[in-house]
């Protein structure tokens, strides 16, 4: 049987990679869900749209296709056809999107777009809301976490190794902010689901828990099919 794997937890716990090099383990999907978001975002910004203004970003719901090419090693995203990958990965991006995703329209336009891309199993989705809102049917949920200083660490080597110019006291104060709105908003916060298992990677390398998360569903196969009666 091929799984739906959830993994949720904040900003720069490293769900992205992990996630990444799990399914290629499995020969699973990866779809990393924040990307949608982004993609969005980016729209918000090109058009000038306000981030804040719900019903604005809503309008532009009709006349924006967003959609995700997955391909075992990697996945393109498209913005109405455009390859946008590597664009909503800019800081303008990365600064805004928490406040487009606080919408409730905008998550209720991109869940059934995340449901359909993991509707054939065989898949590992990371997030904020997987677990508890997305696949609350995932047949194994993790919830990664890690200091907000080890967080901004990694975010900083990342966005440099792109070639952009940032500080790392200005990425710790974004991690900071991103973490209250991502937390605290009405719909689908972030919060661990109450079946998923916390995994804290401060100071463990990706290989470690990579192997943690794939000792976790050896145990989940084995009882695959286990009746509870
Ligand atoms: O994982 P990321 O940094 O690419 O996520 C970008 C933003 O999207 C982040 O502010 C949280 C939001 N997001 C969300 O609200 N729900 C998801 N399932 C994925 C991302």
């Amino acid at each position: 049987m091929k799984f739906k794997i959830a993994i949720d937890g904040p900003a720069g716990a490293g769900k992205s990679t992990v996630a990444r090099i799990l399914a290629e383990r499995l020969g699973y999907l990866h779809i990393d869900t924040g990307a949608l978001y982004r993609a969005l975002t980016l729209l918000v910004l090109r058009r000038g749209i306000e981030p804040a203004d719900e019903s604005a970003v809503a309008e532009l719901f009709g006349e924006t296709e967003i959609d995700m090419v997955l391909e075992p090693g990697g996945a393109k995203v498209l913005l109405n056809g455009e390859d946008v990958t590597e664009a909503i990965r800019a800081p303008e991006v990365s600064e805004t999107v928490s406040i487009v995703a606080q919408h409730p329209k905008v998550r209720e336009h991109l869940l059934h777009l995340q449901r359909q891309l993991a509707a054939g199993g065989g898949v590992v989705m990371d997030g904020r809301d997987i677990g508890t809102v997305v696949l609350p049917d995932a047949e194994l949920k993790i919830f990664l976490t890690a200091s907000p200083e080890e967080r901004a660490r990694r975010r900083m080597k990342e966005l440099r190794s792109q070639g952009h110019k940032v500080t790392y006291k200005d990425i710790l104060l974004s991690i900071r902010a991103r973490d209250n709105l991502d937390a605290e908003r009405a719909v689908a916060p972030l919060r661990a689901a109450t079946d998923a298992i916390p995994l804290d990677t401060t100071g463990k390398d990706v290989d470690t828990v990579v192997e943690e998360i794939l000792g976790y569903l050896s145990t989940v196969r084995r009882c695959d099919g286990c009746s509870t009666d």
